[in-house]
């Protein structure tokens, strides 16, 4: 077993630690979990939210760590639900999301993972354009069985590789990059 970690996750969501993990374990950087629910501000700005969390979960851990703060935003809703696709989640569900949708089905996924520690506060985007499904597809955590990236027919419930293309791994490589080489 692994004596000490390179850096930390924290989050409340064990899936999206699992996903970082194994993607950051490719580039060679190994990662352990806080589990913690942080306090979030009000904004419509994935950067500026992420950014907010991860000073907070530093001060509050005094560790080197990263968070990360997602959206999924869909043309034909303006860009809905965005910022609050967690509360989406929570409230209307997959199944409500597929009750507002028509015609144009056009969606991306994004993904801030920002970086903190005593003197560092960098943040990375990972952008993965894509579509919704017209019915759940597959059985995964969050917004995966109605997600379909673009180039596929499945959906992200539904591939083996995820891990290899997702908003997430894209964030992930630019920040492993960047702090690789810091
Ligand atoms: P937050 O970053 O914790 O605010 O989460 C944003 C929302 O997007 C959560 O409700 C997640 O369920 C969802 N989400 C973010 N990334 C993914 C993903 O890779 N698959 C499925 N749902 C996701």
């Amino acid at each position: 077993m692994r004596k000490s970690f390179d850096l930390f996750f924290v989050s409340s969501n064990i899936h999206k630690y699992h996903e970082a993990k194994n993607i950051l374990d490719s580039f060679g950087i190994h990662i352990g979990f806080l589990k913690s629910d942080l306090d979030e501000i009000q904004s419509n700005s994935l950067h500026d939210i992420a950014t907010f969390k991860a000073t907070n979960a530093f001060s509050k851990f005094k560790k080197p760590l990263i968070i990360e703060d997602d959206g999924l935003f869909i043309d034909d809703l303006q860009g809905f639900p965005g910022p609050y696709s967690s509360y989406a989640f929570k409230t209307i569900g997959n199944k409500g999301i597929l009750n507002l949708l028509k015609n144009n089905r056009k969606a991306k996924f994004v993904s801030i993972i920002t970086y903190c520690d005593k003197l560092n506060l960098e943040s990375f985007d990972g952008k993965l354009n894509g579509r919704i499904s017209k019915t759940e597809k597959g059985k995964n955590w969050g917004y995966d069985p109605i997600f379909i990236p673009n180039n596929s027919k499945k959906t992200f419930a539904e591939i083996q590789n995820k891990n290899k293309l997702s908003h997430r791994f894209k964030a992930l490589k630019k920040f492993s990059k960047w702090y690789l080489h810091k």
